[in-house]
């Protein structure tokens, strides 16, 4: 299945720097504004090919992608940042599994480190990540002081300890060229490298995207994927044509794209909602609907936004009816149940396949979802979820490794003073 046709090389930078809006108000624009410095130092620098800008410019983009704990994120847009590996590691390691911008991981796991701890990396990869620090904590002077002479003596200051003297040398440059103050107060319009991505290169950014909301809470590690191969197995199942299986699969894809925006207490609460948290939990939706508009097929942000209705109108967001469900619809959000079902949660266990039979041929019985799908699943149930824990398998795998190595390099650089946050 072609990514291109469901979002294209120029939207997906828009796409990843809506959804990062999502993560903390504290965040907003910072990856964008971030990135557009980084972008205008390599432009003035000069050293830099077409695609690696590309590259670097995803990278500083994503530089913070391993922050999702709020009290880490008090920390790093506080001016004098010191707990700061959590989002280091985590961030290093998601980009080296998940992301095709591994081979500049290392850049992000020193993103907070002063310029005289990084004699051990490989100087391109440390000048990288010079590039993010300092265009890091410049984002992080101008919200506290927008002011461009003010930000000059601080970097002066710490030119040679903090930061490498050529990197300061090259923003001041770029201070000269741009009028960088005026383009970060305006992050709507700034400016990016022209992003030209294959149909794969799209697939793979959409695919970390979605492994990111994902991760947020251990119990959903595979939730996206399982529901996007359930709604497949179901679409073909059901002798659907090529193109409506193919905005299942999409739609199915994107529909919890809004997860992003739900503070992690939530996601991971071990119990019962209390009214309050469960109307913060529905607008989930919503956001998947903010962040998804425009950029990708109407159709399939429909279908990606009706997965929690009910044909009976008991459902959410807009207790739609039967008769305002197509067929897209329906398969999605059974799906959806039906990997939620399968899978562990934070306030339930993994059901076996009758029980969650059981659930599903009750809720069919009740008019809530449709009996005839739910009957093919039914059906078809082994082969469909053989396919599906086949697709799930590797990801598996490659999170735990991932949990795994995080564990032992927080440990690790927890526990030593060499590298000091800049
Ligand atoms: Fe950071
Ligand atoms: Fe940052
Ligand atoms: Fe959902």
């Amino acid at each position: 299945m072609h990514t291109a046709a469901v979002i294209n090389s120029s939207n997906i930078t828009e796409l990843i720097q809506r959804t990062l809006n999502y993560v903390d108000p504290r965040l907003v624009h910072h990856g964008s504004r971030v990135a557009h410095l980084v972008y205008r130092m390599m432009e003035v620098d000069g050293g830099f090919s077409a695609e690696e800008q590309q590259d670097i410019y995803f990278l500083a983009l994503l530089h913070d992608i391993g922050a999702y704990k709020t009290e880490e994120i008090n920390e790093m847009v506080s001016f004098e940042a010191h707990d700061i590996w959590e989002h280091s590691i985590y961030g290093y390691l998601f980009l080296s599994y998940f992301s095709p911008l591994s081979r500049y991981a290392e850049a992000i796991l020193f993103h907070h480190v002063a310029a005289n701890a990084l004699g051990q990396l490989d100087p391109h990869i440390a000048r990288i990540s010079q590039f993010i620090n300092l265009a890091d904590r410049v984002d992080i002077f101008w919200v506290h002081k927008p002011d461009a002479d003010a930000v000059k003596q601080y970097l002066r200051k710490h030119m040679g300890d903090r930061f490498q003297c050529d990197v300061v040398e090259l923003f001041f440059h770029t201070l000269q060229k741009y009028d960088l103050l005026e383009e970060w107060q305006h992050p709507q319009q700034i400016a990016q490298p022209p992003i030209t991505l294959s149909a794969k290169g799209c697939s793979q950014y959409l695919d970390m995207l979605i492994f990111a909301i994902d991760f947020r809470s251990t119990h959903t590690v595979t939730h996206t994927i399982m529901t996007s191969q359930l709604s497949k197995g179901l679409a073909k199942a059901l002798g659907l044509g090529e193109e409506q299986i193919h905005d299942i699969y999409y739609s199915a894809l994107l529909h919890d794209l809004g997860k992003i925006g739900i503070p992690v207490e939530i996601l991971e609460y071990p119990g019962k909602l209390s009214n309050q948290a469960w109307n913060i939990m529905q607008t989930h939706v919503q956001i998947t609907e903010d962040i998804l508009k425009g950029l990708v097929h109407p159709r399939i942000v429909q279908t990606a936004i009706r997965h929690h209705e009910k044909l009976d109108g008991s459902g959410y967001p807009n207790a739609l009816k039967e008769s305002d469900l197509c067929i897209e619809d329906q398969v999605v959000a059974i799906a959806d149940m039906t990997s939620a079902l399968l899978g562990s949660r934070s306030y339930k266990a993994a059901y076996s396949k009758e029980k969650t039979i059981e659930i599903l041929t009750k809720q069919a019985e009740d008019g809530k979802i449709s009996p005839q799908i739910t009957e093919v699943l039914q059906c078809q149930f082994d082969e469909i979820v053989a396919e599906v824990k086949e697709k799930c398998l590797p990801v598996l795998t490659q999170y735990s490794g991932m949990r795994k190595e995080y564990d032992e390099k927080l440990a690790m650089f927890m526990n030593q003073k060499i590298y000091q946050p800049a």
